[in-house]
């Protein structure tokens, strides 16, 4: 991922310079992982710059606090026009990442984390492109499973969380795969690291519940419109192992990943090995709703400027 960060951040309330924002190596988030996050994109049009689903990111990122009884002491209207100001600040005029987060602070070192322990909030953007290559990945079936509901929320975006996500990541490179795809602790298709995933069998497009520990991603509901725009037939329920490889297509989503198409799983070719017609169908219209072509979704984007 390229990453040359923009110039401000924003921190605790102030835009400050990237160099201005420390805290101490007490930070009770850097010893535990007591820390909530969000992804955001926002898509430079030429003309201005729009925020993708920037309330359902700012709902999400309060919802996530919550199951651990972690403040986020700013209001959704206050993040808001924080991520704004903050474009404004940087005059962004290119599709970025933006990355709010918040973390228990100094809270000395015991775990007992309650509503009443200071946190600190940041946000920081920088311009981005494409995550993967949008011609098609590869991705091999990791040996580690997504954690479930029966040890942490999977619904909870927590910078712990991500440790299952950082060890299945390793596998997949080191067996020469660009991602991994997880099981859930029973065995069916859970999601990726970082990205939903759907399967398109006989025309129908099949995602898994959020009870295979998925993640209720923002693009993997924009999907859901943008198909059945398109007339087609999307079925929420759990997907075997054995039916990724038969699979026509297969494709991830996520706001760093957008729709990515998956080429070859494990040593299995999927369909013709080549990017299919239904997932090259939903990129394309999923591009027009982020540039501002598809008046329908106008209401997802929030214009900066
Ligand atoms: C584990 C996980 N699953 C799925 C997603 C996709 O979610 P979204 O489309 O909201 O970015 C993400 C990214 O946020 C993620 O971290």
């Amino acid at each position: 991922m390229k990453f040359s960060l923009s110039k401000f951040l924003w921190f605790d309330g102030k835009i400050v310079p990237v160099e201005k924002a420390k805290v101490p190596v007490t930070t009770h988030a850097i010893h535990y992982g007591t820390s909530v996050f969000e992804g955001i994109r926002a898509y430079w049009d030429s003309k201005n710059l729009y925020v993708f689903r920037l309330d359902e990111h700012i709902k999400r990122f309060r919802k996530s606090g919550k199951y651990y009884h972690i403040s986020l002491n700013f209001t959704n209207e206050q993040i808001k026009n924080a991520i704004i100001n903050l474009c404004k600040k940087n005059k962004m005029k290119k599709s970025c990442y933006i990355r709010p987060f918040y973390f228990v602070g100094e809270h000395g070192i015991n775990l007992h984390v309650d509503e009443k322990s200071p946190t600190n909030v940041a946000i920081f953007m920088f311009p981005f492109g494409d995550l993967f290559n949008k011609k098609g990945i590869t991705a091999g079936i990791s040996s580690w499973r997504k954690f479930s509901v029966l040890s942490t929320p999977p619904q909870a975006k927590m910078g712990g969380n991500y440790l299952n996500s950082i060890l299945t990541t390793q596998e997949a490179k080191r067996n020469g795969y660009d991602e991994a795809i997880l099981l859930d602790i029973l065995g069916n298709v859970s999601e990726a690291p970082g990205e939903n995933i759907f399967i398109v069998k006989d025309d129908k497009i099949v995602t898994p519940p959020l009870t295979s520990s998925a993640l209720e991603g923002i693009t993997r509901d924009s999907i859901f419109y943008l198909a059945e725009d398109k007339g087609y037939q999307v079925v929420i329920r759990e997907i075997a192992r054995s039916e990724l490889y038969i699979a026509d297509e297969v494709f991830l989503s996520g706001t760093a990943a957008e729709i990515t198409p998956i080429v070859q799983i494990d040593q299995n070719k999927i369909g013709n090995g080549k990017v299919g017609v239904i997932t090259r169908e939903l990129m394309s219209d999923y591009t027009d709703v982020v540039m501002n072509k598809n008046e329908k979704y106008s209401q997802w984007l929030t214009p900066v400027y």
